[in-house]
């Protein structure tokens, strides 16, 4: 069965603010290089579009995440699928998601992440949904808040499909 998909930020203006993010942050980390930690499999397409807008020196390493048991664990224990192939010692390092939503996710991450030793340690998500929060977050850079719906394309999938989009858009019931 086809799901019904309604446009609510379209690629022309998800392009334009991807361009606005990555000239900012080549202001912000002019004179350094940036090394970005794109988290599977989600962050991956913004990861892609922001590097090519960002005008310093780049290296990009990949990590891929799941959450451990049901949505009503409060541990907010994160398991590493696949660990970073790089050390993020002394490394500005700047962690690119596609969507902050509980923030379960990321707050785990950020600080297993900052254990080990980076230099600064930044987030860059695509979309925000705030709403949604149970554990804070430092957001430094973000593409798009939106609202408490279900969001698919540019990374983000309904069931492993329409990562593949190249607008965002929301399933319809
Ligand atoms: P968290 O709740 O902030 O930990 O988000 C965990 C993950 O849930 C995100 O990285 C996404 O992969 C996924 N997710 C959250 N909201 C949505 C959505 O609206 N559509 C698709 N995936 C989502
Ligand atoms: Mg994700």
């Amino acid at each position: 069965m086809m799901d019904q998909i309604k446009v609510l930020i379209g690629e022309e203006e998800v392009n334009r603010r991807i361009r606005e993010l990555g000239e900012q942050i080549s202001a912000d980390y002019a004179g350094k290089s940036l090394h970005l930690v794109s988290v599977l499999k989600g962050g991956v397409f913004f990861t892609c579009e922001l590097a090519k807008r960002i005008t310093i020196p780049v290296t990009i390493d990949f990590m891929s995440v799941s959450s451990y048991g049901d949505e009503k664990s409060s541990s907010g224990v994160v398991r590493i699928v696949k660990d970073l192939d790089e050390t993020l010692e002394a490394k500005d390092v700047m962690v690119v998601e596609d969507i902050v939503d509980s923030g379960r996710t990321l707050s785990y991450l950020l600080k297993m992440l900052q254990g080990r030793k980076p230099a600064s340690l930044k987030l860059c998500t695509l979309l925000d949904k705030p709403s949604r929060r149970t554990h804070e977050v430092q957001v430094d850079y973000t593409g798009f808040k939106v609202p408490d719906e279900f969001i698919v394309g540019y990374g983000l999938d309904y069931a492993q499909k329409y990562r593949n989009l190249p607008y965002i858009g929301v399933v319809e019931d």
